[in-house]
């Protein structure tokens, strides 16, 4: 059937996808060997499975035939109790009527699109950024404009200008201040303070999306716009359990004002009616048994080990030929080539060759960044790194 004649909705045409996510099916399609530093994928070692197979057991065995009914849509008590307990020990401390449990990041971003950009909306994001979070947004018919970033992340001094130029304020700024994806750069404290003071003259909501400050293995704790903001409803912060916890439960959290929070029950209430209930009270219960903090503390462990066995192996196989980043926590670094190299290519070369990344462009609603790449550190142990970034140069070599 010829798709054409179908009466799509306009905002069809705003829903581009996520190449990063599609990239995901492309490499359960091959069958060699492939080191794959694509997606932001926490290391299969670093999920607690064996934790999680006896929590389900108790889970079930305790809720009885409860596990499998409807849930309340602000999310499961047992889980909002165990949050708010956990969240009390960390700078990001909040409250009952703040919180509203989400089916991953993802749903908090989309709910962020839903209830503050009309089709036209001018919204700022960085270049480069989370595809599915521009992808979000254009879908919602933002208007997007994109910042340059640099080592301290946002370059928040270049904002005022560009707005002026759009001729009307922002109606939101997409941010990713710790350990940023794809560059793995934090924004600096001074920037942050900038953003704010911005944010509240143009009346802006700040999508403070998060998924990796717990993540922090190398520097000092940089207070977040949560923090920072004391509870002001411009600051909008997305979080998630699936860099910490694992990306398939899907929960995540919004923490918002509570006039906000009321809107996002209306808003989720006609999506999916409530989050995947089994996995609230399986993270409930991990979060009950104390299990979190020391999680943590293995995973910051462990991707500090993985982010330095990649820095190494760049080193030994890209001084002079690329440049990169030094990220201080989180999944990601980026490596930059010479305007000459076009990674979009490079990645079919190197995915033959058994390695794949993700092309700089898929981070860029204008197509910048051609000549750079994403590469995770995380999911890859450090011999599997070796091996992989040695193919990736063999792979530039071949093109
Ligand atoms: C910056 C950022 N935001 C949001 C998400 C989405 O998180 P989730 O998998 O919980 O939907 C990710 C995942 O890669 C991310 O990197």
């Amino acid at each position: 059937m010829n798709a054409e004649v179908l009466p799509w909705a306009a905002r069809t045409k705003g829903l581009v996808g996520s190449i990063i996510d599609s990239s995901t099916s492309l490499l359960q399609r091959q069958t060699h060997d492939i080191v794959s530093f694509a997606m932001g994928s926490p290391a299969a070692e670093a999920v607690p499975s064996e934790d999680f197979s006896e929590i389900y057991s108790s889970v079930l065995a305790n809720n009885g035939a409860g596990v499998f009914a409807y849930g309340a849509t602000e999310g499961e008590t047992a889980l909002r109790d165990e949050l708010l307990a956990y969240l009390e020990t960390t700078p990001e401390r909040t409250s009952a009527e703040r919180l509203l449990i989400t089916s991953g990041g993802m749903q908090g971003l989309d709910l962020a699109g839903k209830l503050f950009v009309d089709p036209g909306d001018l919204v700022i994001v960085e270049a480069p950024t989370y595809t599915n979070g521009s992808a979000t947004l254009l879908a919602y018919g933002a208007d997007i404009v994109e910042a340059p970033i640099d080592d301290d992340g946002l370059i928040v001094e270049t904002l005022p200008e560009l707005v002026q130029k759009a001729g009307r304020r922002p109606k939101a700024i997409y941010v990713i201040p710790n350990f940023q994806n794809p560059t793995g750069t934090a924004m600096s404290l001074k920037r942050r303070l900038l953003l704010l003071a911005l944010a509240r003259e143009w009346r802006s909501i700040i999508i403070d999306d998060d998924p990796y400050g717990m993540l922090r293995f190398d520097g000092r704790h940089i207070p977040g716009f949560r923090e920072l903001g004391g509870g002001d409803p411009l600051v909008f912060s997305v979080r998630t359990f699936s860099k910490i916890l694992a990306p398939g439960l899907r929960v995540g959290w919004v923490d918002a004002d509570p006039a906000i929070v009321e809107k996002l029950i209306d808003a989720k209430q006609t999506m999916d009616t409530c989050t995947n209930v089994p996995n609230q009270l399986l993270s409930a219960e991990f979060l009950r048994r104390g299990g979190l903090e020391p999680h943590l503390d293995r995973l910051r462990r462990e991707y500090q080990k993985r982010m330095r066995a990649m820095q190494t192996s760049l080193e030994n196989h890209f001084s002079g030929v690329a440049t990169w980043t030094h990220p201080q926590g989180g999944f990601f670094l980026w490596l930059t080539f010479g305007d000459n190299v076009d990674t979009s290519k490079l990645f079919d070369v190197a995915v033959q060759n058994g390695v794949a990344f993700i092309p700089g462009r898929a981070f860029s609603v204008t197509g910048q960044f051609g000549n750079a790449l994403r590469l995770c550190f995380a999911s890859q142990t450090p011999e599997r790194t070796e091996l992989g970034i040695s193919r990736l140069a063999e792979a530039l070599k071949a093109l």
